[in-house]
Parts: C-alpha cells; sequence; structure tokens
C-alpha cells in the first residue's frame, strides 16, 4: 500500500496480522486443573473424533446443577395430599418424550411441559411471544411445529453428552472449559425446556444471583418484533444443530482471563509508543474483522439482554451465534479486570439493521478453518464497558484506569503469535461512552499490548476523520502511553472544571502536543 513517505499514518485492514496465518501453535488436547474438556481427550487425539468425556456429576457450589442430577428434586404432591420428592428428571424426561414422540408439537404441548416441572411458574410464565412467533410466520418457513419435538428430543440426550461436572467460571479464577458444539447445543436445548435447576430465582439471595439467566422463560414472554427476529434466529439454529447432516462437529473453548495486580497500577510508566491502527467507517467487526480477536461490546452479565428485548451489539453477536448463549450458563459476572475469550463458535445466521431495525436475514454457511482441537478459527473477547448513567462520570481517572485494564485484560496477548484485534465503539451505546475517550483508552490498552486494531467505526465518519488525524498526530510525536495518560489525567480534570460543558478530546491533545512543540 501506498503512503507518503514521512507521515506514519493508519495502516491498511490487510497489514493487521489474522487468524489463520497468524496463530499460536497448539500441542495435543489436554485437560489440567486450569482447564476442563468435556469430552474424551486419548479418544480426541487419536483421531478417533468427539465423544463425551465419562466422569462424575457434583452437585456443589463450583459446578453446574445439572437437570439429570439424582439430587435434583420436585415436590410431589401424593395419597391424601401427601407431599414427597420425586426426581425432577423424572418428570423432565416423561415430558419431553412426551413432546420428542410426537410428529408434531405446539406452543401449548410446549409450554405444557415446562410448567410441569416448573409448577411454580404457572400462570406467571407468559408464552405470548413464542406463540406469536409461531402463528406470524408463513406456512412454507413455518418448520417449528417439527423442530420442538427434536429440539426436545436433543435435550433428551443431556445425560449421555454431558456425563462429567461442568465447572463454574467464578470471579477472580482464570480458568477454561472446552466443551463440543453437540455438547453444546444439548445444552442449549435444556436451556430452551428450562430444566436447569435454581436457575429461575433471581435477587441478592439467589444461589445463582451472580450469574446470568440460563433457561428460556424471559425469551418466550412479552411479545415484540424484536421478539420475533429474535426467535427466527433462534429456531434456525435449532433446526441446523437438529439435523443429522448439518450438526457441527467441533469444538469450544471458553476461558476466562484476570489480570494480575501488578499488571494493574503501571499506566503512568508504560513507554510504549502506539501499534499498528486500522480505522473504517465502512463494515463491521465481526464480518470484515474475521480472523482478528472480535471484540463483544459486553455486559458483565454476559450476553446482556440476549434472552429479553436488549438488541444491539452483544445481543445480535449471541444471535448469529447461539453457541455463545452457553456462557451464561457457567460464567460468573466479570469483575472490572476480568473478561472472557471464546474460541472456535460457529455463525449460524446473518443480520440486517441494528436494535428496532434487525432482521433475521438468512442462514450462514460458516466454512472458517479449524485448528488442530477442532475449534472454528474464530475468537471473540468478551469484554464489558462501564455503563455511565450520566456522561460526566467517565471524565475521572478511577474511571479511565478501570477502562485501560479492563480492555488490557482482553487485549494482552498470550502467546508470540496471536492475531490483532477488531473493535469499534466499545462501551458507546448503550453504555454512554465517549467514543473519542474510548478510543484513546483502546490505543493505549493495545499499545500496551503491542497488538494492532482494527477500528470500526460502524459509519460515524467524523469519528473516522478525527482518530486517523489524532493517530497520525501521536505517531509523528512518538507519544508513549505514559505521556497519553498524562494528557487524559490533564484532560479529565479540565472537563470536571467545566461541568457539562464538552470539551473535545482530540482538540486537547492536538492543542497539547502543538503548545508543546511550539516549547521546544
Ligand atoms: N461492528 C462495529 N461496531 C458496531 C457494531 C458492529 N457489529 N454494532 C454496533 N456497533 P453497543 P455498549 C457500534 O451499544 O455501549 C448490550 O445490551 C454502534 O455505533 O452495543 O458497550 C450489552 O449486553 C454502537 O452504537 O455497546 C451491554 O449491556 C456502538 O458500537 C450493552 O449493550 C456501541 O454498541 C453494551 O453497550
Amino acid at each position: 500500500p501506498m503512503r507518503p513517505k514521512g507521515s506514519p499514518s493508519c495502516c491498511q485492514l490487510n497489514e493487521l496480522r489474522r487468524l489463520p496465518q497468524c496463530h499460536n501453535k497448539l500441542g495435543k488436547l489436554t485437560f489440567d486443573r486450569t482447564h476442563t474438556v468435556l469430552v474424551d481427550v486419548s479418544y480426541f487425539n487419536c483421531g478417533g473424533g468427539i465423544k463425551p468425556q465419562r466422569g462424575r456429576l457434583l452437585w456443589d457450589r463450583n459446578f453446574v446443577k445439572m437437570p439429570y442430577s439424582p439430587e435434583n428434586k420436585i415436590n410431589k404432591t401424593g395419597f391424601l395430599m401427601s407431599q414427597t420428592q420425586g426426581q425432577r428428571w423424572e418428570v423432565i424426561s416423561k415430558k419431553l418424550k412426551d413432546v420428542a414422540s410426537r410428529k408434531a408439537a405446539n406452543v401449548d404441548q410446549v409450554e405444557e411441559a415446562i410448567i410441569k416441572y416448573n409448577p411454580k411458574y404457572k400462570g406467571q410464565w407468559s408464552f405470548d411471544a413464542l406463540s406469536s412467533f409461531v402463528k406470524c410466520i408463513p406456512e412454507q418457513e413455518n418448520y417449528f411445529s417439527t423442530l420442538f419435538p427434536k429440539i426436545a428430543d436433543l435435550a433428551l440426550r443431556l445425560p449421555d453428552q454431558v456425563q462429567k461436572a461442568i465447572p463454574l467460571l467464578q470471579k477472580e479464577r482464570p480458568v477454561a472449559v472446552t466443551l463440543s458444539q453437540e455438547q453444546i447445543s444439548c445444552l442449549l436445548a435444556n436451556a430452551f425446556f428450562c430444566t436447569f435447576p435454581h436457575r429461575n430465582v433471581s435477587g441478592p439471595n439467589a444461589e445463582y444471583h451472580n450469574y446470568p439467566s440460563i433457561n428460556f422463560t424471559s425469551l418466550f414472554g412479552n411479545w415484540s418484533l424484536r421478539k420475533k427476529e429474535k426467535l427466527r434466529a433462534i429456531m434456525h439454529y435449532f433446526n441446523v444443530v437438529t439435523n443429522e447432516n448439518s450438526k457441527p462437529k467441533g469444538l469450544v473453548t471458553f476461558e476466562r482471563r484476570c489480570l494480575r495486580d501488578t499488571d494493574t497500577h503501571n499506566w503512568d510508566s508504560c513507554k510504549e509508543t502506539l501499534h499498528k491502527l486500522h480505522v473504517t467507517s465502512d463494515g463491521s467487526i465481526e464480518t470484515e474483522g474475521t480472523g482478528l480477536l472480535q471484540v463483544d461490546f459486553a455486559s458483565s452479565s454476559i450476553g446482556g439482554g440476549v434472552l429479553g428485548s436488549g438488541l444491539v451489539q452483544e445481543e445480535i453477536l449471541f444471535l448469529m451465534s447461539p453457541e455463545l448463549i452457553v456462557s451464561r450458563l457457567f460464567t460468573e459476572k466479570l469483575s472490572d479486570n476480568e473478561c472472557l475469550i471464546i474460541t472456535g463458535c460457529q455463525q449460524f445466521s446473518r443480520y440486517s439493521g441494528f436494535s428496532d431495525s434487525f432482521e433475521w436475514a438468512g442462514p450462514y454457511e460458516d466454512y472458517l478453518e479449524r485448528d488442530k482441537w477442532g475449534r472454528m478459527k474464530r475468537q471473540i473477547l468478551v469484554m464489558d464497558a462501564l455503563n455511565f448513567k450520566r456522561r460526566q462520570e467517565q471524565y475521572s481517572m478511577i474511571n479511565v484506569i478501570r477502562e485501560l485494564n479492563k480492555a488490557y485484560c482482553g487485549f494482552k496477548g498470550q502467546g508470540p503469535n496471536e492475531p490483532d484485534i477488531a473493535t469499534g465503539k466499545w462501551g458507546c451505546g448503550a453504555f454512554n461512552g465517549d467514543p473519542q475517550l474510548k478510543a484513546v483508552i483502546q490505543l493505549m490498552a493495545a499499545a500496551k499490548a503491542r497488538r494492532g486494531l482494527a477500528f470500526f467505526t460502524f459509519r460515524d465518519r467524523v469519528l473516522e476523520q478525527g482518530l486517523q488525524d489524532i493517530y497520525r498526530l501521536l505517531v509523528t510525536e512518538g507519544i508513549t502511553v505514559d505521556k497519553l495518560y498524562r494528557q487524559l489525567e490533564d484532560y479529565c480534570g479540565v472537563q470536571q472544571a467545566r461541568g457539562d460543558q464538552h470539551v473535545d478530546l482530540f482538540q486537547f491533545i492536538t492543542n497539547n502536543v502543538q503548545h508543546y512543540r511550539s516549547h521546544l
């Protein structure tokens, strides 16, 4: 690519490092104390393919409580109204077999099954969205009555598919779990039929209060046009994974990363200069950013409103790649110094629009290469920005440092051959962030991690131009991360003093750099 001599500027997209060319070498698939693998590792390494790892279920606070655990009980009313406890899985499997044995099932039958083993919620849980959805899809595309039995059948296979306890990815524990795509589909089929125990209560005293919801209840109620498009994506996923010919055959890894304290306090002494940057107002993280580490503009509660009514970047991503939703089953809310990296998930759908204009646009055939562990060469970085109720809150160094550390936690590589990063207006939509400040923060974090950035401004031409200009200036002047950090300190001071009168960060930095130069 042609560049004017002497004026360093943004790079082209193809100058960034991407998968599959750029990839840390993998050894054999192994498990250890920090990495649980739910498929048979020796069988996999011998080329046998994928089969569930045998093991033991555990019913305690460190593992996912499984619907078919013997400890999962249900109250039964017996003779003369006597109360006894029965196995909840007995009731679940009986009802699921009921649905699965039909050629066609309707929403009432699905509802009847779900309520049978969730009796407390009779009259509380609404299925109006699911039934309106099924009614509004034209006949030729309406395959749902034959799909419900297949989802039930898939859910019933859980005891075969997942025999070993799934560890919870808890706070402050940098551990990983690898499962097969088939296991994920089976877990999601159970989420669809709302079988996961102890996961329906919320509130500060609930056992899983610090986890996202997983049973699909909230998706089925509260009909809206958004729900229609969401359900199209979800149903399409189940349609693909319940079909013997199209069901995905690979693995996916979910890895929690925590930044150590020693890594979080040295922004004011970091001497790195800025790394590569590509800025564009065209394209999106998930399409043009393929092969890069793709940032999910997340909620600390992973997946955000995907099972409710939310429909912005994170929710859309999760609908296009529903395997991501299973992270909600086992990932505790992210703390300030944590993120989650998901390797290998598959894309099943295409979309158009955003938020209220979002539409499911049909199937997506994913031809990405797989790595040695059978994972699609796609890496998603789940990182949550701060949600600023008042915009002014973000101009404080406590919050700036929080965002710097969060981004660095995600950007920090684990090997010499990591791909660069695809991001954009992280935290600047639903979460009210200032796009200029967030861009500078991400540039600093990427510099410290020594990785390049592809920045998708999502049609924002002004930001595209502004970011290109400020980047050229910072690189030309050799501005290091510690200097930028001081600029941000000054900027926050000024911004606080001005109250609600906004100071443009790029302008502020430009003035300071020019002022500094003229005093040399
Ligand atoms: N590629 C690039 N940029 C995008 C894309 C895309 N695919 N989609 C949107 N943008 P937002 P947040 C731009 O609001 O502020 C969810 O509920 C677009 O300009 O999704 O971090 C989560 O669960 C958009 O305005 O992210 C959280 O709860 C901007 O990115 C919450 O939203 C920000 O997208 C996170 O909100």
